[in-house]
């Protein structure tokens, strides 16, 4: 029955953190998956989170099924985040939210829906992106293609070379953009980039697809938000996942959304209407503890103004790493550049490290990161630093 079936080669990130769980030295740095740890090596579990469990342990009662689309609450919450409270857009109801498992499960209902309703558009995605957008959207039987993004030359972006791709596609072709902080290459564009980029989306007639699962890493909470609000301000309808999972660090609650900013409210009543029925067919609803969580900790203004300051110590924290990979390299190796450590943004650095090189560090130095270079600068901390730096210097000096 089941002998045809090809073994599962395993997912890159994945696959990499359970090699990091089984490395028995002692020494060993775990760059590999986009997961902020202190500066103790440990993941944090925030205070403003904690106290939003307490309460909600002292309410718990009844567990009901939640509505396909989920809480009402958290959904609504979602857009104020998003969109900043009292957004006019939200006024109009022309933002269609759901609830969803963590940002991946937004894509994926995503996904489904432009599957159902744009069977003939394909997806175009950065070059590089998450290896996990284009099986998402393969997998929902949609063409995926890449429009040029990182140049390895400058370590910016190729933006005139992705502007002629982009207004070269056809009408209603899906543009995969990520918001904020990059991933893989920590590479963003601009507030003016994006001023540029949005009339060429405009005129193209395509569908924008956010990814914003580092709200908050990069320049801040409201900042990361702007190509979202560009976009609605730009009158564009556009789709938009968002995740928790970092800003919150609740990587196991599954705590995320997915908004759909539409030209009316008709058009947003169809738009959920058609998301509910997609929710229905994968997971039939979504789990009630992440949204309670997510309603706690942004509806309740303590609790808000408690986290705003915790993702800024996060920020923060991320920033000195960088600052301190950049310094030690650029004292070990002083002919080269590292200031992309610098300028990159979130918790993605593209290092420019080979397979090879990658393997080394691994082998050698028990330094583990993913095979395209991409390091986790937020697995650095003040005890790891110098020794990350140390052997990445010896394996780019070699
Ligand atoms: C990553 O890129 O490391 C994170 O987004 C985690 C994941 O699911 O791959």
């Amino acid at each position: 029955m089941f002998e045809r079936i090809t073994p599962y080669p395993g997912d890159p990130i994945f696959a990499l953190v359970d090699a990091f769980h089984a490395d028995p030295r002692p020494e060993k740095v775990n760059l590999s998956i986009g997961i902020y740890f202190d500066d103790a090596g440990r993941l944090p579990a925030l205070p403003s989170v904690r106290a939003a469990e307490q309460r909600i342990l002292a309410e718990a009662g009844a567990k009901p099924y939640l509505p396909m689309e989920g809480d009402a609450g958290a959904r609504a919450q979602v857009q104020a985040l998003l969109l900043g409270a009292g957004h006019p857009a939200l006024a109009e109801g022309r933002v269609a939210t759901i609830q969803t498992i963590g940002a991946s499960g937004g894509l994926k209902v995503g996904a489904d829906f432009l599957k159902s309703w744009f069977p003939d558009s394909a997806v175009w995605v950065s070059d590089p992106t998450w290896d996990n957008h284009r099986a998402m959207f393969e997998g929902s039987g949609l063409a995926v293609h890449t429009y040029p993004y990182y140049d390895p030359a400058s370590g910016g972006v190729r933006f005139e070379a992705m502007l002629d791709t982009l207004q070269g596609l056809p009408p209603r072709s899906i543009v995969l953009l990520h918001a904020c902080c990059h991933n893989p290459t920590g590479v963003d564009l601009t507030p003016d980039q994006w001023d540029r980029l949005i009339p060429v989306l405009r005129a193209a007639e395509l569908l924008p697809y956010l990814d914003l699962a580092y709200q908050g890493f990069g320049d801040g909470i409201d900042e990361d938000a702007y190509a979202v609000r560009a976009l609605t301000q730009a009158g564009l309808r556009f789709f938009v996942a968002n995740s928790f999972s970092k800003s919150m660090s609740v990587y196991g609650e599954r705590c995320g959304a997915l908004s759909v900013v539409c030209g009316s409210a008709a058009e947003a009543d169809l738009v959920l209407g058609q998301m509910r029925a997609t929710v229905r067919r994968i997971y039939s609803s979504p789990a009630m503890h992440a949204a309670k969580l997510v309603a706690h900790v942004l509806g309740d203004a303590d609790l808000n103004v408690m986290w705003r300051a915790e993702v800024a110590a996060m920020r923060l924290r991320i920033a000195t790493m960088r600052l301190a990979l950049h310094d030690r390299l650029t004292a070990l190796l002083p002919g080269r550049d590292f200031g992309y450590f610098l300028s990159q943004r979130g918790m993605f650095s593209y290092t420019g490290l080979s397979a090879a090189q990658v393997d080394r560090l691994r082998d050698e130095c028990a330094v583990y990161l993913i095979r395209s270079g991409r390091i986790c600068v937020a697995g650095l901390n003040a005890g790891n630093v110098d020794r990350t730096a140390n052997a990445m210097a010896a394996v780019l000096g070699r």
